[in-house]
């Protein structure tokens, strides 16, 4: 197929090893490899990522990761057209176990290579799968990443706002162990709330009564963990139903600030095709639930990616690689591997830098 082109999309900014091929031909993508080596189990004892554990399985496994990602695809390595990696922002040791890979077959096959940002990857995902058009707007929340992102263009990103503390996706993590319950986080609160009574506990809802896009989520688990402490048994255990209802305020509250702020930027931003939203946390039922609501109430499209698509994965980044590529974009062997990179330069420094590393 002489004018299809193949991309080979490598990740390993955070917690998970990937690689993906994705190919356009005839006007259509096409993800023909999704691979994702997932470190959930190696950091589940510490709470958090670590990042010399994180570099060191990154880069043991990333030739295997690439090499399945190949082998799924059916493609050899002569086939790419062009090889995309994230060269940040994140754990510098884990971008520098990806981009150094990248660039050692980029080298050896004398392909091109692109350097992508991890933002712009999660960032223009609603387009890989649903085609949303421009400008839209993209709420990113995950363990690593909180922010309102309008998407202008493949090159344009204005961030409107976002965490000045942890990322949600942190916070359900913290909240989850708080309440004995397991790792990760997310999805072991999300079955706890299932039980409980939401309203029982007042809960406060930070930034709500400030003015602008921001969010905060530090307050909120500290309110838990007052709660929490209260609630505990001698033994340390917890009542099922408390547990349960803790739970069910906790993310409550965090749904409804997210909901919030989400209605008051597309208040203030009429003439966007739609919005979108990314990263782990988007696994959150009651919050793409009521997501899509608000998407109805202001008559707006509303794309919620495929779970594979909405977490780390090497397909985004193949797929922001394309865009570049296309553009005509090459870049050097010598980019630099970077912890931050702010996709909108003009947008001022992010506060929250949480578990996961520095946020851009
Ligand atoms: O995007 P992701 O896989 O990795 C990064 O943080 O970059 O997101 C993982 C985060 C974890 O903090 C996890 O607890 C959270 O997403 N998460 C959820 C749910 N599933 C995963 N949070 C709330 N509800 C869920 N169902
Ligand atoms: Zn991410």
């Amino acid at each position: 197929m002489a004018d299809a082109i193949r991309i080979l999309g490598i990740e390993t900014s955070c917690d998970d090893t990937a690689a993906a091929v994705l190919e356009e031909r005839e006007g259509g993508v096409h993800i023909l490899s999704n691979v994702v080596d997932s470190q959930d189990k190696l950091h589940q004892d510490f709470g958090g990522v670590v990042p010399e554990i994180a570099a060191r399985a990154h880069a043991e496994r990333i030739d295997l990761v690439i090499e399945r990602a190949m082998t799924d695809a059916g493609c050899d390595f002569m086939g790419l057209d062009a090889i995309a990696v994230t060269a940040g922002p994140g754990l510098i040791g884990g971008v520098l176990s990806g981009s150094m890979a990248a660039k050692g077959l980029a080298f050896a096959l004398g392909k091109p290579i692109l350097a992508v940002n991890h933002l712009a990857g999660h960032a223009l995902t609603p387009r890989l799968t649903d085609g949303l058009e421009f400008s839209y707007l993209l709420l990113l929340v995950s363990g690593g990443h909180c922010q309102f992102l309008r998407v202008e263009s493949a090159q344009q990103f204005h961030r409107l706002g976002g965490t000045i503390d942890d990322a949600p996706g942190e916070a359900f993590d913290k909240v989850a162990r708080l309440l004995g319950l397991g790792q990760p986080g997310g999805p072991a609160v999300e079955k706890a709330a299932k039980s409980g009574v939401s309203e029982r506990f007042e809960l406060p809802r930070p930034m709500l009564d400030r003015p602008g896009y921001d969010l905060s989520f530090s307050g909120l688990k500290t309110a838990i963990l007052r709660l929490a402490q209260s609630c505990q048994r001698a033994d340390g255990s917890f009542a099922e139903q408390d547990r349960a209802d803790l739970a069910a305020g906790f993310q409550r509250a965090v749904a409804d600030v997210l909901v919030e702020k989400t209605s008051r930027v597309l208040g203030d931003h009429p003439n966007l095709a739609g919005f979108a939203v990314a990263g782990g946390v988007a696994a959150n039922t009651e919050l793409r639930g009521r997501l899509t609501d608000l998407a109805a109430q202001k008559d707006l499209r509303f794309v919620a990616p495929p779970l594979a698509l909405c977490t780390d994965n090497g397909a985004m980044i193949a797929y922001a690689g394309l865009l570049a590529y296309k553009e005509g974009e090459r870049h050097l062997l010598d980019f630099p591997a970077r912890p931050r990179w702010p996709l909108d330069a003009a947008a001022a420094p992010m506060l929250g830098s949480g578990k996961r590393g520095a946020k851009a």
